[in-house]
């Protein structure tokens, strides 16, 4: 987020068209070339064409607020993943390497049983819900995205923490071979494994979601596949991609951005448009696709759920 250069080895994803994408857009120049169809309903065959295919069985948000929805493409064809690169049109082609087979997520620390759980395994044991929420990163845009996922608080009740535990704390898989900029070792743009961090009752709170999917199938790799956190209400660094380990602390987690720079970011986050960013203003916001920029609400218009957790705080000095 602080560094802006692209990387030597950045591919333009102009570049790189996968190619069921590539054939399906040739069987549709076919079908246009035999038929001559409306600009509108064009758009809306390719938006939809673009959707993957249902996988999941969930719960469905009612989305009672009407929130207006992120496309699939925008959600995944923009992203923030760095142990790929620090290009976000770049992290789609690159993220194919990161390999979900077999995944395991170690869980330690103050539990009364250590473990690790095949993330297969882990899926069947919680009721996935649909969450739409919006999701504000601190860089100053904004989407809204249908996520799929269970409740933290459900995982925590299931590994059963030690009265001790404070804090929780996750790690990214740590993996030179999935991810290029982990393998550059010194040169690499932040330190790995990227690492983040909760106090207990954030990770309790009803709105905080483990997310395995969104618009009804798996998490996109370039989106943090197989499993990420979601916490609506902070700003998009705090959701960690890719978790491979979950520990239960006593004392504050260093999360990767506040050792990076901890002048600039905290270990809170949360979203707040009385507080700015030493280099960005965080009064408005751009929602992804859209021209006129928007208010930013405080906690990201989570206020009702949330603002109890901070009662007593000052929210400059834990930002
Ligand atoms: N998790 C890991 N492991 N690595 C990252 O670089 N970037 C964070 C967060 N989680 C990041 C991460 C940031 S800065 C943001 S804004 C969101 O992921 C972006 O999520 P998205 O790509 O799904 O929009």
């Amino acid at each position: 987020m602080n560094i802006l250069k692209k990387p030597s080895w950045y591919i333009s994803e102009n570049e790189v068209t996968p190619k069921e994408i590539f054939d399906k857009r040739r069987g549709f120049l076919k079908l246009g070339a035999a038929s001559l169809v409306a600009t509108s309903s064009v758009i809306e065959l390719f938006a939809k064409e673009s959707l993957p295919l249902k996988n999941l069985n969930y719960l469905e948000d009612k989305n009672p607020d009407k929130l207006e929805l992120n496309s699939y493409e925008q959600i995944t064809s923009y992203n923030n993943f760095y142990e790929f690169t620090t290009s976000k049109e770049g992290v789609k082609p690159l993220s194919k390497t990161l390999n979900t087979n077999s995944w395991d997520i170690i869980v330690d620390g103050l539990v009364e049983k250590e473990m690790i759980i095949r993330f297969d395994d882990l899926l069947k044991n919680f009721q996935l819900e649909e969450r739409i929420y919006r999701f504000r990163c601190v860089e100053g845009w904004s989407m809204v995205v249908p996520w799929i996922g269970f409740k933290l608080s459900d995982f925590i009740k299931y590994v059963k923490p030690l009265s001790k535990a404070k804090y929780i704390r996750f790690e990214t898989l740590f993996d030179d071979e999935m991810f290029p900029d982990q393998a550059r070792g010194f040169f690499s743009t932040i330190s790995y494994p990227y690492v983040e961090g909760l106090r207990l009752d954030e990770a309790m709170n009803d709105l905080t979601i483990l997310a395995v999917g969104l618009y009804g199938s798996s998490m996109p790799k370039q989106n943090g596949a197989p499993i990420r956190l979601i916490v609506p209400w902070k700003y998009g660094f705090k959701s960690i991609k890719s978790i491979a380990r979950v520990s239960f602390v006593e004392e504050e987690p260093l999360n990767s951005w506040q050792k990076e720079n901890p002048r600039e970011y905290g270990f809170y986050a949360n979203v707040n448009p009385n507080v700015d960013h030493p280099r960005w203003s965080q009064k408005k916001e751009r929602v992804l696709g859209k021209f006129f920029k928007q208010d930013t609400l405080m906690f990201n218009g989570y206020q009702k759920e949330v603002a109890s957790l901070y009662a007593n705080m000052d929210l400059k000095k834990y930002f």
